[in-house]
């Protein structure tokens, strides 16, 4: 007797699935993920067991946004590097670690994707064993053919033809969008296989947490200061005070705003005017997937996705999540509400 409902469908078998939805997928796509989906597991081997392993603490690098390298930094960016420069698909990459594009080897096909990816998002993270991810987009390339270029890198988010992250948390999820809803995979270290976990993620259109470092309030205008103590009033009407939950790892605390509600911001402040994430590996990327979802994702003015990126790793200010929260939030920040 069957017991469980569940599909045993894997990610491969889903993208290839949901192929036909892209007329114009020449079965690249696919294989893009399908390369990015054996980077996660070989990054998830590494991640499950570093403590075991010498690849805990940091190398001697800073890399160009001034933070230190920590060992698994480095082991996971050149882990998706080698996992994809060989397939024939991408004509350049572009990664955290590295202040320039990355070429394709000369010995290999350039191919019609661009790549940009955060490696390791959540580093401070990883010697405490809290849950850490990779972050992934990808464009269409602009350039007629050969060599990617810089400017293949510099697209404004809304050009992404998918986005997508790996968790790896008390299981490790795969969770991607070719613009076809948002999809979740959890793998099955046994088969060592990523099986459907969450088709069709929808975000609640309003939550109840709030998600940002808070240590920073006296930095924050007055507009989100004003927004925090909003949420911290009683209300019932309107579900505060809301909960204030926040893991310092950007995917951990994009998904779990995805799945429960509610709001997570990295805001600009006195010292940090842009803030701290990163548009085109960070808040690009995640600002695609809540969309997909049904909810918001802004920069404080305007749709992070609609931005026009003028360098690789510029800073941006993001506030993500249930469409209800962040509209409250742009009220507060635009001096509409008190
Ligand atoms: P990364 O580890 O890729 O540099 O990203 C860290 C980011 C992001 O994951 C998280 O949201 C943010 O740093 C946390 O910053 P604070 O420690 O300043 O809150
Ligand atoms: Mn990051
Ligand atoms: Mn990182």
């Amino acid at each position: 007797m069957v017991t469980s409902s569940k599909k045993f469908i894997t990610l491969e078998r889903f993208i290839h699935e949901q192929e036909h939805l892209h007329p114009a997928a020449t079965g690249e796509f696919s294989a893009i993920l399908h390369d990015l989906s054996l980077a996660a597991k070989l990054v998830w081997r590494e991640v499950s067991k570093a403590g075991l392993v010498n690849i805990l603490g940091t190398t001697d690098r800073m890399n160009i946004s001034g933070d230190v390298v920590k060992k698994l930094d480095e082991f996971a960016d050149e882990t998706i590097y080698k996992a994809m420069d060989h397939g024939g698909h991408l004509c350049v990459m572009a990664s955290e670690e590295n202040e320039d594009i990355l070429h394709i080897p000369e010995e290999y096909r350039s191919g019609g994707y661009v790549l940009l990816y955060d490696p390791l998002d959540g580093s401070s993270n990883i010697d405490a064993n809290i849950t850490i991810g990779s972050i992934f987009s990808i464009y269409k390339r602009i350039s007629p053919e050969g060599k990617g270029t810089l400017a293949d890198c510099l697209q404004s988010g809304y050009n992404q033809v998918a986005a997508g992250y790996v968790i790896y948390g008390s299981s490790t999820v795969f969770v991607y969008s070719t613009g076809n809803g948002v999809h979740g995979f959890t793998l099955d270290p046994t088969v060592g296989e990523f099986l459907i976990s969450n088709e069709n993620i929808r975000i609640p259109k309003k939550g109840k947490i709030y998600s940002m470092n808070e240590g920073n309030f006296n930095l924050w205008d007055k507009g989100m200061q004003n927004y925090i103590n909003y949420l911290k009033e009683e209300d019932k009407a309107t579900g505060r005070p809301y909960s204030m939950r926040y893991i310092g790892t950007m995917v951990a605390d994009a998904h779990r705003t995805l799945m429960y509600g509610g709001i997570f911001a990295y805001p600009g402040d006195k010292k940090n005017p842009e803030g701290k994430l990163r548009l085109c590996y960070e808040c690009n990327p995640m600002s695609y997937i809540i969309e997909q979802a049904g909810g918001r994702a802004i920069n404080g003015k305007r749709r992070i996705l609609d931005v026009q990126p003028t360098a690789l790793h510029q800073h941006t200010p993001v506030f993500l999540g249930s469409e209800e929260d962040v509209k409250v939030c742009e009220e507060f920040l635009q001096g509409k509400r008190k």
